[in-house]
């Protein structure tokens, strides 16, 4: 079989975009592209069925997460850009590992059982059967590479799983097991702005806690100047709080390294002033996010543009997919005459 690096990854269309997704998903895809020649990247839309049905809000939301993308630096002639739903391969596929999904595994992802415990929505069949619609994502295209976060490993084990069990069971080594792959050894952490120690996400309640990517300059730099620090150092070289922490870890990402450096020093002789520390984070991330943020809001406005990037997607998504599908068929036996 051709041994080939096909990179695969998506995101779902609910919520906003924000920095910590900028920083530590869109841009490795990007980067992704221009290393590897079969990229594959997609709006997740049947996915989001699972925690919302509100038929109003989704044709917004995806074109706003296909303008985050374009804006961000995905380029349609390095790789496809794709809405799940335009690809029937992939609903034939999941129906297909449904098969070999067992229930007993399913209830015990972690995401899963998250949502159990929590309770605040009925859970449907959909919710449970999550990882095998997002192997059925993967393995669509017979991916070996996946550039997601840690919270997505358990959701990737269990595309390897459900790859290796077709294998034995279907007798052929016809699927390969995707691996998560990031340019960075480690997966970077940006974390909220409460400085309790989290991660920026898109579901927290308090949205003061998050930079999105389509936050006005003067609400970026307000959210930053409101952010949760500590009462200053006492002593010199002393290890930072978790929020400060946290501030640092944000400035590294939007300023360059010297600026960085001489925070660091001033906060290790105690000379540090967390007004101007912020406003430095602050200007910094006005410079990176503002663009892309004036580019989305022209991007979503190009309707015409938008609907050509994802038919050309489209088109090549689907010949990758039908291919892989005539194997599976073949292989499973749905192959009569
Ligand atoms: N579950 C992913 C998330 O919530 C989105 C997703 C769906 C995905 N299918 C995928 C990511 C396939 C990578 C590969 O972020």
């Amino acid at each position: 079989m051709e041994n080939k690096e096909i990179v695969l990854s998506g995101v779902r269309p609910t919520g906003k975009i924000h920095f910590g997704n900028y920083y530590g998903a869109i841009r490795n895809f990007v980067k992704m592209q221009e290393s590897f020649d079969h990229c594959f990247f997609f709006i997740a839309d049947y996915h989001s069925f699972t925690t919302q049905k509100d038929a109003t809000l989704l044709p917004q939301q995806v074109r706003r997460i296909l303008a985050t993308y374009l804006a961000c630096g995905l380029d349609p002639n390095k790789a496809a850009i794709y809405l799940q739903s335009d690809i029937p391969q992939i609903p034939e596929l999941y129906l297909l590992l449904n098969m070999i999904s067992y229930k007993g595994e399913l209830e015990k992802v972690p995401t899963f059982k998250e949502k159990i415990r929590d309770g605040k929505q009925s859970v449907n069949a959909g919710l449970l059967t999550y990882p095998t619609l997002m192997a059925a994502d993967i393995l669509i295209h017979r991916s070996n590479k996946v550039p997601v976060g840690k919270d997505q490993q358990q959701h990737l084990e269990m595309a390897r799983n459900l790859a290796g069990r077709f294998n034995h069971t279907f007798g052929d080594e016809f699927f390969p097991e995707p691996q998560a792959f990031n340019f960075n050894a480690e997966l970077i952490k940006i974390m909220s702005l409460s400085g309790d120690g989290g991660k920026m996400s898109k579901s927290d309640d308090n949205p003061n806690n998050a930079i999105f990517m389509d936050d006005t300059d003067k609400v970026m730099t307000k959210k930053i100047m409101k952010a949760t620090a500590d009462s200053g150092p006492t002593e010199p070289n002393s290890e930072k709080s978790v929020p400060v922490a946290g501030l640092f870890e944000l400035m590294r990402c939007v300023s360059a390294p010297e600026v960085v450096e001489e925070y660091e020093k001033k906060y290790n002789d105690c000379s540090i002033q967390y007004g101007y520390f912020k406003k430095q984070i602050a200007e910094d991330m006005v410079k990176m996010v503002g663009p892309i943020r004036d580019k989305i809001e022209e991007l979503e406005k190009d309707t015409e543009y938008l609907a050509k990037v994802v038919k050309d997607g489209k088109e090549q998504a689907l010949e990758s997919a039908e291919k892989t599908m005539q194997g599976v068929r073949r292989l499973v036996g749905l192959n009569y005459f």
